[in-house]
């Protein structure tokens, strides 16, 4: 028999959670206060590209599985099981997480609640938030009425979201009583019989394994960031080390990439809103460990500019830059605090003039940073270029042909910004090659 499931917020997250258990069998009804987002959801049009979401969607729009709905009230009507999936951006006054919008959904839905029901938080929330909004459900539920707030921390990467949502490494269930761990179970059947390890835990612990996992994959990142500058002095390899490193089962290749540095709505929001509440809770170490693992972040995307200036001869005044990639990774049209754009927009401060081309991101980068200019082709961002770099490793840069490019560009120099070519053919086509701690 399947849940009868409501998702709040249908953004990265949401949508792709609603699709996902849609596509597990439940019948799911998924809100969002964006009526224009809803239409087009309800259409099987997915407002942003994430790669094989669009054809889940297009899937349970049609089998009825799926619904869409901008009525609250229908929410509470149509479902038993509520999964609030809204954003939690960092706060325009400070380094925390701006919870408001998940405190708003819990309020809007709870008061319309007329039968025992499961609210589970998905978003990434700061230590104690869930807590608090159980407190907050208690007060705002009707008499009679018994709710209950889980939490259930996702773990999905942008550009692998429908698999990561579908055959998930671990599952986490914050829960308060063995009642709603039994409903979560229930939601997760399909998970569970294919033997993903479930860990069911109190709320605080939920809600902290996200922020870790988020905190330590940036701080693998900027170790290798780190090692990467004390290659750029020594002449060694941080490809070869990392290479190396990963080697040892114990530490593993991945998230070893050094280059300009993570971004995206989520690994530089999370670190600095840990760095909160360890401020918060008097835990001063973690907070001057995440400090320093912000700064050597923003650090990169300069220390990629000052090589620019370098490549052009010490000044970018006039210097026409192709900028490939303006997504914060491969695999995402999504802007938000990318390393891409921020060293474009750095590029232009100094008098240089970027040409961004990215295969998927030119929309939502435009829409971001509206005084670069983005071109449709790789052929047009490179013409005439004094200095190309690579900023977002999409497959097709990777893939590009370094003599192709050759006749293109003003001045064969190319800047790889994430480590991601071969430095060997690019030089035997011709080109100055550098990369981030490569000698
Ligand atoms: C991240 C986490 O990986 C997910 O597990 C988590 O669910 C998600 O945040 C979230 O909190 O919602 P995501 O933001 O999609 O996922 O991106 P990542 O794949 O983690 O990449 C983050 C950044 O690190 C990108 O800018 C990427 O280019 C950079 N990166 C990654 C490196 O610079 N080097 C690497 O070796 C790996």
């Amino acid at each position: 028999m399947p849940a009868s499931i409501s998702v709040i917020g249908t953004g990265y997250l949401g949508a792709t959670h609603a699709a996902c258990m849609a596509e597990l069998g439940h019948d799911v009804i998924a809100y969002d206060v964006d009526a224009t987002k809803i239409a087009a959801l309800a259409d099987g049009v997915l407002p942003f590209f994430e790669p094989g979401l669009e054809e889940l969607l297009r899937r349970h729009t049609a089998s009825g599985r799926l619904r869409f709905t901008t009525s609250v009230a229908e929410l509470a009507e149509r479902a038993d099981v509520h999964f609030i999936c809204v954003g939690t951006p960092q706060r325009a006054d400070g380094l925390a997480a701006d919870t408001s919008h998940v405190e708003a959904a819990l309020l809007a839905l709870v008061p319309h609640l007329t039968r025992s029901s499961l609210v589970v938080g998905k978003s990434t929330v700061p230590v104690g938030t869930a807590a608090r909004l159980n407190q907050l459900a208690q007060e705002s539920a009707a008499p009679g009425v018994t709710v209950e707030v889980a939490w259930n921390p996702e773990f999905l990467r942008e550009g692998h979201a429908v698999r990561d949502t579908l055959a998930p490494d671990r599952v986490v269930l914050g829960v308060s009583s063995p009642e709603a761990e039994k409903v979560l179970r229930f939601v997760y059947d399909s998970f569970v019989v294919d033997e993903v390890p479930v860990l069911v835990t109190d709320l605080a612990t939920a809600e902290l394994v996200k922020s870790a996992a988020n905190a330590f994959l940036a701080t693998k990142i900027t170790f290798a960031n780190v090692m990467a500058e004390l290659c750029d002095a020594t002449g060694a390899d941080v490809v070869t080390l990392a290479d190396a490193l990963g080697f040892d089962q114990r530490i593993g290749r991945r998230f070893l990439g050094a280059g300009i540095g993570f971004g995206g709505g989520c690994l530089p929001k999370d670190v600095r809103a840990l760095m909160a509440s360890a401020g918060e809770l008097g835990v001063d170490n973690l907070f001057g460990f995440l400090r320093e693992v912000d700064a050597a972040n923003t650090r990169r995307r300069h220390v990629v500019v000052e090589a620019a200036v370098a490549q052009c001869g010490g000044t970018l005044v006039g210097a026409r830059v192709a900028c490939l990639g303006a997504a914060f990774k491969p695999g995402t049209d999504d802007v938000r605090d990318s390393p891409a754009l921020d060293v474009a927009a750095r590029l232009q401060h100094l008098g240089a003039h970027p040409v961004v081309y990215d295969p998927k991101a030119n929309g939502t980068g435009a829409r971001a940073f509206p005084a670069l200019t983005f071109v449709d082709t790789v052929d047009e961002a490179v013409q005439g270029a004094d200095l190309v770099m690579l900023l977002t490793e999409w497959p097709e840069l990777v893939a590009l042909d370094p003599r192709g490019l050759l006749n293109r560009v003003g001045s064969p120099r190319i800047l790889d910004g994430r480590n991601a070519l071969d430095p060997e053919s690019w030089r035997n086509a011709g080109w100055i090659y550098q990369a981030c701690g490569r000698p």
